[in-house]
């Protein structure tokens, strides 16, 4: 990719990662590629949760949905990475790094955007794959156990008494990237599945949030609101940016629409390069 990308390779890398589950990982990661296809960037994705594979799956009921319809709709690229098969622990873990280090690679050279989803819990792939970030994408839910990943609590003056378990991994994490590859990794944490109402949680979590990010080392995005669509796509294989081509008969509802624009303002928001010149063609 021209212009250059912080770590000075060929595509940007980012990454989608929590150690927990249901926050929307793989939801974000697929609008995610969708958007920068529709922007006319090559987007290459690596899924490592090899258990699920729900980005794998995803994407491969997107190729059956065109192969059905016959709609041509933009695809990412996608490598499923495989568990190393190795008996001795260590030499599994060098393994599997050594897979991602190849995939990586040629998903470098040929496209200019890599996301790569984790699985919901601290395995060491993740870990690996979290020194190639260039961007970090970490959704949450508006709940304070998903805010006790990032930060502990003081249950009676809010205040932050010590970093989480997560976010205590991505400062070490971040350490070894800048031994490694001499470069930050830029950490947006998202709220996502904001419920309509206005309970304690979500009040509790807009005031703590600013706060923590500037001691944790994060920046704060809106994420995606609670939308039955974001659900219903997946066995299509289709995202809520895909809804207005001609050739997908769903009509598009006040509900779609503002789910299109909550995603296109996470793409404005995670400032990728060249992205903000690009928004227009979504
Ligand atoms: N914004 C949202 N609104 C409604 N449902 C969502 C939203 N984001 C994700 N989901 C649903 O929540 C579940 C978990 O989401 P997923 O993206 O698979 O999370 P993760 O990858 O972190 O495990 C899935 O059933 C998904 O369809
Ligand atoms: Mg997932």
């Amino acid at each position: 990719m021209s212009g250059g990308t912080p770590s000075g390779r060929g595509a940007h890398v980012v990454v989608i990662g929590n150690e927990k589950g249901g926050c929307g990982k793989t939801t974000v990661a697929m609008h995610l590629a969708v958007g920068l296809l529709r922007m006319g960037f090559r987007v290459a994705c690596l899924d490592l949760d090899h258990r699920q594979q729900s980005l794998g799956r995803y994407v491969a009921n997107r190729q059956a949905w065109i192969e059905r319809t016959r709609v041509p709709l933009p695809m990412p690229q996608l490598r499923v990475l495989s568990p190393s098969k190795a008996e001795f622990r260590r030499q599994a873990e060098a393994e599997e790094q050594a897979a991602f280090d190849a995939a990586l690679a040629e998903a470098v050279e040929a496209a200019d955007f890599v996301v790569v989803d984790c699985p919901g819990s601290d395995v060491p792939l993740a870990r690996h794959a979290h020194t190639h970030a260039d961007t970090l994408i970490t959704p949450i839910n508006d709940s304070l156990l998903d805010l006790d990943l990032l930060g502990r609590l003081d249950p009676v003056t809010w205040d932050l008494k010590a970093a989480g378990v997560y976010a205590s991994l991505v400062w070490e994490l971040r350490q070894q990237r800048r031994r490694a590859h001499r470069s930050g990794i830029d950490w947006v944490v998202t709220r996502s599945r904001l419920s309509a109402l206005a309970d304690r949680n979500k009040l509790k979590m807009a005031e703590v949030l600013p706060k923590m990010q500037k001691v944790l080392g994060f920046r704060q995005a809106e994420g995606f609101g609670e939308r039955v669509i974001y659900r219903y796509l997946f066995l299509w294989g289709l995202t809520v940016l895909d809804l207005s081509q001609s050739g997908i008969d769903m009509e598009m509802t006040k509900s779609h629409q503002a789910a299109r624009a909550e995603v296109t303002a996470l793409l404005a928001n995670l400032w990728l390069p060249r992205v903000s010149e690009r928004l227009g063609r979504i």
